[in-house]
């Protein structure tokens, strides 16, 4: 019996010395390990004469009742200082306000394009993406435009490593891809995306730009639906009282081809330089889809006709914010940028 008294006196004065987590656990293995004092004085009643067994029992398991108490309390205690500790060294302030997180927005190219597809959707238009890099074959020849022939000298190349791998120089190869997959069936898509040019870079012209398509491929499709179509598209873009201009034009993918103006208001103090003084402002190329070109895509000219356009959104935007440098679009000038 007094050995269990000096065992607990002991015990609980190295638990008052300990200092730290380490020493509390180390003290734990001592005392309550698989060969821990506790539990050895706890098996150790086995050879307690029977007289004393039950007293020496009871004695034994209440110190262990009260060394495990005291040892979770000032674990416990520990931990909290422990804490508390940290928190003085490195002290957090949970009530400064957050840092503002930069909120992103939408590049002006991108808003135009999503307008524009809005405004097609509105017509039962779809979306249909095609490839940037493109082959010769698919960006003239199909087009109408076999080797040498004049018209390719409207699109200035740039040519791959690759002999026959070009850069696309319009959105039309997109006519020939999209055709091929839905034939024989009717078509109505736009076909929006980046065209490369080899040429000067000025305010007025860049080596890459946006160009957004139009296919409408069906029976009895007229030039009256190309020109409806369009009209509805200049009013939702520019406004309802606007006037359009057709003028015939030539390309090769298309026959008749025709270039559309639509009418500036002349009370804007910017339309002398945007019409070159006429009134007049061009929005894009289009016509009726040539007979060869529905025959590349598979549509028998016989059964089938269609309508194609192309304009350049880029333009577009310039006009609409009075932007006089196509070359801010991707110069990547926040100043610029951020103004939309
Ligand atoms: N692809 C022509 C260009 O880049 C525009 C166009 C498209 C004209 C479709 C007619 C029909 O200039």
């Amino acid at each position: 019996m007094s050995d269990l008294a000096t065992l607990e006196q002991r015990a609980q004065a190295e638990l008052a010395a300990c200092a730290d987590e380490p020493t509390l656990r180390a003290w734990h293995t001592k005392y309550f390990g698989k060969t821990g004092e506790v539990l050895t004085a706890l098996k150790a009643i086995g050879g307690v004469p029977h007289e004393q067994r039950k007293t020496y029992g009871q004695e034994a398991n209440r110190i262990k009742e009260a060394l495990t108490a005291a040892y979770e309390k000032a674990l416990a205690a520990e931990k909290e200082r422990a804490l508390q500790a940290s928190l003085t060294a490195n002290p957090l302030d949970v009530t400064l306000p957050g840092r503002p997180v930069q909120r992103g927005r939408l590049h002006i190219a991108t808003q135009t394009m999503r307008q524009v597809y809005s405004i097609f959707a509105d017509m039962g238009f779809q979306v249909y993406r095609t490839r940037e890099v493109e082959d010769d074959h698919t960006n003239f020849e199909l087009l109408n435009m076999p080797p040498h022939h004049p018209a390719r000298d409207m699109w200035d190349t740039f040519h791959t490593t690759v002999p026959g791998v070009i850069l696309r120089t319009h959105t039309s190869p997109g006519q020939i891809h999209v055709m091929r997959e839905f034939c024989p069936n009717p078509i109505r898509v736009i076909l929006p995306g980046m065209c490369y040019r080899y040429e000067a870079i000025t305010t007025r012209s860049e080596i890459q730009f946006q160009q957004v398509e139009g296919l409408v491929i069906g029976q009895h499709v007229t030039m009256a639906d190309l020109k409806g179509t369009i009209t509805a598209f200049a009013r939702r873009l520019f406004g309802q009282e606007r006037q359009l201009r057709i003028r015939s034009s030539y390309f090769p993918f298309t026959e008749p081809s025709i270039e559309v103006d639509i009418d500036w208001p002349k009370e804007d103090p910017n339309a002398d330089r945007l019409t070159k003084g006429t009134g007049w402002l061009e929005i894009m190329g289009a016509g009726m889809v040539h007979p060869v070109v529905l025959r590349n895509g598979g549509y028998d000219p016989a059964k089938f006709s269609g309508f194609a356009f192309g304009m350049g959104p880029q333009r577009i935007t310039m006009l609409r914010h009075a932007i006089d440098d196509i070359r801010q679009f991707w110069g990547n000038d926040l100043r610029f940028l951020r103004q939309f």
